[in-house]
């Protein structure tokens, strides 16, 4: 008699990089899904791979062919913002569930929305009413207090800090260790420099830096 594999726990993972080693950390360390594999669409050569504590099942070509066998989760896993929330639809698109991967050391407050295929990493803390949007990343140790807004794709690098009230526009990235100060608003796309104090609302598209923060002149 044959044996029927449930394969409804088990998670693909699209990245193969140091973002996805620790999201398969988070994975593991909260033991509700299993790791099937990684992908690599970038380096082919890489299929067959140990990596992770697992391996590097190949490229996008083997996404569909995972499906069919029943793998039910997939999530991205890669840094760059955009990249993200391309390869999340291309995973919802195939079928696949994107489930939200909370490292179990955050503290994230109780009624918090996350999207899906959102990361919240070791030594967060999310506060309540905040509401945080689809494949999102809230690196470790980033805070995000009462209130705030982050939109899809955007990216709170590791000890950043967010006072109530701040919203993020979609894929912007609020830079490792930066500060906005309460009610700021960041636009879209925007990126904030490594260590920037946000006192004052950041338009779209613009790169801003420094304490306090001034939009880049070439901008
Ligand atoms: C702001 C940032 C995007 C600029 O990157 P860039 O366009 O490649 O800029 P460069 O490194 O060429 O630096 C250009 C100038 O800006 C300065 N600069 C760069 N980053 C800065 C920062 N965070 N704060 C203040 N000044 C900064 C540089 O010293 C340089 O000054 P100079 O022209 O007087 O020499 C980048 O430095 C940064 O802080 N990115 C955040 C990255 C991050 O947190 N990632 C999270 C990974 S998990």
């Amino acid at each position: 008699m044959s044996e029927s594999i449930n394969r409804s726990r088990d998670l693909l993972i699209w990245g193969a990089s140091g973002h996805a080693l620790v999201v398969a950390d988070a994975v593991r360390c909260g033991g509700r899904l299993n790791i099937a594999g990684f992908i690599d669409d970038v380096n082919p050569g890489r299929a067959g791979e140990d990596f992770g504590g697992s391996r590097i099942l190949g490229g996008r070509d083997v996404i569909m062919n995972l499906r069919a066998s029943g793998v039910m989760w997939a999530f991205a896993a890669v840094g760059d913002n955009a990249a993200r929330v391309e390869l999340g639809q291309v995973l919802r698109d195939a079928g696949f569930r994107l489930p939200v991967i909370v490292h179990p050391r955050a503290v994230v407050a109780d009624g918090v929305v996350l999207g899906d295929g959102t990361y919240v990493a070791a030594g967060c803390v999310i506060c309540p009413e905040a509401h945080i949007g689809r494949s999102v990343i809230v690196n470790t140790a980033a805070t995000v207090d009462h209130h705030c807004l982050i939109g899809e794709g955007a990216h709170v690098a590791p000890g950043a800090h967010l006072a109530g009230w701040v919203s993020v526009g979609e894929q912007a990235l609020i830079g490792v260790g930066a500060s906005v100060r309460d009610r700021i608003r960041i636009g879209a796309r925007a990126v904030i420099g490594a260590g920037a104090a946000v006192v004052t609302d950041i338009p779209a598209g613009t790169t801003a830096c420094g304490v306090p923060a001034r939009v880049r002149e070439d901008q």
